[in-house]
């Protein structure tokens, strides 16, 4: 058997409507697991879960709307899944938001509270959702998207990279009360993806072209180079890993 299988695993993938979450959560269910589609908008939810049931076989893909800034729809996203597929053994927690592009002294309150609650606040009540089950079959893998700006400072999303820098430190505190039960909780940080999320950065051809001559592998990266690292990490593969964090850039921060 492979060290990569997740085959029988249910897996919630938050922001797999398009870009890294959609990538992961095809990868998921390529090797085995049953993926439960999730953002805000259930139609291309639904479209997505379809893609997925298409390519392998009917069952291995739902789709359930939730937003993430709102605990009763991420409640609810955890008892439809349950009903539907049973129990959560994989969770991503990949959705986040970044409405303000700017110095931080412009920020007003609500951008700032509103980067804080999506990115670390909603990682913490979806976890807070999946370890009861997870702790009671000692076992259990939870990932974050964070980003690699979460280790640099920045002139224009410096209130996204604090959020992004404080997942790391989410993912390291929940290793240290979940290890002994089974569960392993790690990052991603993800470079720059070519992605809707990321489109002022790359849309542009001359400032790709900028970007790209800088990195050390010449690109920029695709949603897919995200997934395989959120395999291993879900994956046995990965099962005595917790509390890290894996830098996915194509060399930027090196
Ligand atoms: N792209 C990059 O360069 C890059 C780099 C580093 C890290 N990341 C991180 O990677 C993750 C995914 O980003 P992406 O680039 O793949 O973005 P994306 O292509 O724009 O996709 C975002 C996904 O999240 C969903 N979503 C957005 N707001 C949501 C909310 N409030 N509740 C639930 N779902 C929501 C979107 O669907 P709906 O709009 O329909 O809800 C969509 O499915 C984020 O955590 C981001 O910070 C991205």
């Amino acid at each position: 058997m492979s060290l990569f299988d997740l085959t029988g695993k249910v897996a919630v993938v938050t922001g797999s409507s398009r870009g890294i979450g959609k990538a992961i959560a095809e990868q998921l269910a390529a090797h085995g697991a049953k993926v439960v589609i999730s953002s805000r908008t259930q139609e291309t939810c639904d479209e997505v879960a379809a893609a997925i049931n298409a390519e392998h076989g009917e069952g291995s893909a739902i789709a359930v709307a939730a937003s993430i800034s709102d605990k009763a729809q991420l409640q609810d996203l955890f008892s439809r899944t349950q009903e539907r597929l049973g129990p959560v053994d994989i969770l991503i927690c990949n959705a986040a938001s970044n409405p303000y592009y700017g110095s931080m002294d412009g920020i007003e309150d609500e951008q700032f509270r509103k980067v804080l609650d999506n990115n670390i606040l909603s990682n913490h009540w979806l976890m807070q959702l999946a370890l009861p089950h997870m702790r009671e079959q000692q076992d259990g893998a939870i990932i974050v998207i964070s980003s690699i700006g979460g280790l640099r400072g920045s002139p224009t999303i410096g209130a996204y990279n604090v959020s992004k820098a404080a997942d790391f430190q989410l993912v390291r505190n929940y290793a240290v009360e979940n290890g002994q039960h089974g569960v392993r909780i790690n990052a991603i940080a993800p470079g720059l993806v070519k992605t809707d999320f990321a489109k002022a950065l790359w849309e542009n051809p001359e400032a790709r072209k900028r970007v790209e001559g800088q990195l050390p592998m010449r690109r920029i990266g695709e949603p897919e180079d995200i997934a395989g690292a959120a395999v291993y990490l879900a994956s046995a593969a990965a099962k005595w890993t917790t509390g890290q964090m894996i830098v996915v850039d194509g060399g930027a921060t090196i």
